[in-house]
């Protein structure tokens, strides 16, 4: 097989694609009088710009996230949550009903879902028992992947998701590495969880290999789940293109000043990390001595995966006290099993407070 570059892997379309320039991109200099995009010369909310668009480049947001992180500015796109960015990646590289993708299973739900909505098909890698990834099966893969080519149809995208979900386990550096180099397409890397574990990010593979691309989110440790933040990590060509095909003004103001707020936060983030990992611990040490818990798996995320003997005995029991866990139990690998959040210290306390009586009761 030929190998690719990033131009050879997207849509001709979206190569070719002229995009939708906004009014306050395409002027130089200093302006205070604005009758350029047909907005509403009163702010009826007060003096917080509510009537102008917002930054279609999320330019003070980037920087923050340069300064926070130590990305460039310009190898960052930012999303109305990694969700957007995941579906913007699918429409970007995978020609409908003829392109294909790669996915780990048991995995992120979401990427399947986009797949079907772009009429994409989709291959799975199935995880050992114990979530670990077959090496040679996995190469084996490839090989056979790197047999298609753009003319008649490729797998154009894998996703990796390290820590993954719902299984809470990460997938070393050398391995991710190894994997997006055999892969003949893009390699997603969505590190949505990388804040609660101590594995190394991919982001330092984007120099080696361009066509990695890294997905991080702010609704999990940097607490922002409803603001919808998204951040994407890759080389500067995937960069452009994504700019060009997200919707123009795809976060609001309000989102992009929140975004900026919380980044600002940065120790509080860290200690609350801190303590979410010390309470992982001790949840999944509890955990371990109930009888009616078949196993519980070791994770580097801010949830556990548990197996139960009877998982929706339990799922009803901590239904009944208002607690709501997540129920996994018919996914791939995952018989028996119920994904716990870890929350507060008091939460974790009325859970294990219920798996105390229900054990009373087995
Ligand atoms: C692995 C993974 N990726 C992405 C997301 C979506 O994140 P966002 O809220 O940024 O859309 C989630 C949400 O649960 C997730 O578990």
């Amino acid at each position: 097989m030929e190998s690719y570059t990033i131009s050879d892997l997207m849509r001709p379309n979206i190569l070719s694609l002229t995009p939708y320039s906004s009014a306050r991109n395409e002027f130089d200099g200093e302006a205070s009088i604005f009758l350029d995009a047909n907005e509403n010369y009163r702010d009826f909310i007060g003096s917080s710009a509510r009537n102008r668009y917002p930054d279609p480049m999320h330019k003070a947001l980037k920087k923050k996230i340069s300064e926070t992180f130590g990305f460039s500015e310009s190898s960052v796109v930012v999303g109305n949550g990694s969700d957007e960015l995941i579906d913007l990646l699918f429409r970007i590289f995978c020609v409908p009903r003829k392109d294909k993708a790669l996915m780990l299973n048991p995995t992120y739900g979401a990427y399947k879902v986009f797949a079907d909505i772009n009429d994409i098909g989709i291959s799975y890698s199935s995880l050992d028992a114990d979530f670990s990834i077959d090496e040679k099966r996995m190469h084996t893969q490839c090989e056979l992947i790197r047999k298609g080519s753009v003319e008649t149809g490729m797998h154009k995208l894998f996703f990796i998701c390290s820590p993954n979900n719902p299984t809470g386990n990460s997938f070393s550096i050398d391995q991710i590495e190894s994997m997006a180099r055999c892969f003949p397409g893009i390699t997603v890397v969505d590190e949505a969880y990388i804040d609660y574990s101590d594995g190394e990010s991919a982001v330092s593979l984007i120099k080696k290999n361009d066509r990695v691309v890294v997905l991080r989110t702010l609704s999990k440790a940097w607490g922002l789940a409803n603001v919808r933040i998204g951040i994407a990590i890759a080389d500067e060509k995937i960069i452009e293109i994504m700019h060009h095909v997200k919707y123009p003004y795809n976060l609001s103001g309000i989102q992009q000043e929140l975004a900026i707020e919380a980044l600002s936060k940065k120790d509080e983030v860290d200690s609350v990390i801190a303590f979410i990992k010390e309470e992982r611990k001790r949840v999944a040490e509890r955990l371990e001595h109930y009888s009616f818990v078949q196993k519980v798996f070791p994770s580097d995320a801010n949830f556990i995966l548990v197996r139960f003997d009877d998982p929706l005995a339990v799922y009803s029991a901590l239904l009944e006290k208002g607690i709501i866990v997540r129920k996994r139990n018919t996914v791939a690998g995952c018989y028996g099993c119920l994904r716990l959040t870890i929350g507060s210290a008091q939460e974790n306390d009325i859970l294990l407070q219920t798996l105390d009586s229900f054990e009373e009761r087995v």
